[in-house]
């Protein structure tokens, strides 16, 4: 692109989304790439979602982020779906395509495995893993997960049967089960995953103690400038290795990043920088 044109639009739309930290995180990711673009926020009420979104890139727009409560919606908008984003029967990434239709993808699942295993060298294969919660979070992660073949992947919900439905869908990737928080059984895992909505509501999904080992590790999907309620509740069981969903955030953007403009953007800066200030704040 010549200097004078105008940069690209890109946006994150979501209701509310004026919390949003992705207009701070791709505006860095510009910078470090060199790409001329904008970033701004959409808050969208649900009822006119559709019509914004056509709007956005009848007029030009060459991308979005969508974010909740959206993400089942888009998948309508999209004219088509990466297999991933169909898996997750959520889209939160919209690119246009060279020949103007809308992809729909969803960046949530691998934003989680790379910051797991890329920014923080967690091992995933041949361990147990835990998920809790059976929602669109959960959901969004199991592909990638199960890709990198645990020995075994619990899906663990407050309503059992959402849990048995979805470990039920991805039987076809490997050894996933559902159970009641009443019915985990064989012991401590390897990692946790909080893939619920509880933290956002300051509350800890009730699972037994004895899920928690010396080598378990920890991970919320959900960050906060505190620690979330889940990761306090893991510590006062005894768990020294925890982690909020900073790095998957900044890993997410990333790979919506590379969607788009065909480029993956450095993260470990951004993820540095972009701590630094939410918890100053
Ligand atoms: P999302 O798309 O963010 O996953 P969702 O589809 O509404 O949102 O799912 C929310 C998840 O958080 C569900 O697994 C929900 O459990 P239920 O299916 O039993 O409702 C879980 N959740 C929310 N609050 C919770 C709490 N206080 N304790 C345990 N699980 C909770």
């Amino acid at each position: 692109m010549s200097s004078h044109e105008q940069p690209d639009q890109y946006g994150v739309i979501g209701h509310p989304v004026a919390h949003s930290w992705s207009p701070f995180i791709h505006g860095l990711f510009a910078r470090e790439t060199r790409q001329s673009l904008t970033y701004r926020l959409f808050d969208v009420a649900p009822a006119d979602f559709h019509e914004r979104v056509v709007e956005f890139f009848a007029s030009g727009g060459r991308g979005l982020n969508v974010t909740l409560p959206h993400k089942i919606a888009a998948v309508d908008v999209a004219n088509e779906l990466t297999p991933r984003a169909a898996r997750a029967h959520a889209v939160n990434t919209l690119a246009v395509r060279s020949d103007g239709r809308l992809l729909g993808d969803n960046t949530d699942g691998a934003g989680l495995v790379n910051d797991l295993c890329d920014n923080l060298g967690v091992v995933i294969t041949r361990r147990r893993i835990l998920m809790i919660g059976a929602g669109g979070a959960a959901r969004g992660a199991l592909a990638p997960l199960l890709a990198l073949e645990p020995s075994e992947l619990v899906v663990a919900n407050r309503t059992e049967e959402r849990a048995q439905v979805l470990a039920q869908d991805f039987q076809d990737l490997g050894t996933v089960t559902g159970a009641g928080f009443r019915t985990i059984s064989g012991g401590a895992f390897d990692l946790i995953i909080n893939a619920t909505s509880a933290s956002l509501r300051g509350e800890v999904p009730a699972v037994p103690d004895s899920v928690i080992g010396d080598e378990t590790l920890c991970y919320d999907m959900a960050y906060g400038k505190t620690d979330t309620a889940f990761i306090r509740w893991a510590v006062s069981r005894g768990c020294t290795r925890t982690l909020q969903g900073w790095g998957m955030l900044v890993e997410q953007a990333a790979e919506s990043f590379r969607v788009w403009r065909g480029m993956r953007p450095p993260t470990a800066p951004v993820l540095t920088a972009l701590k630094e200030r939410a918890l100053r704040l």
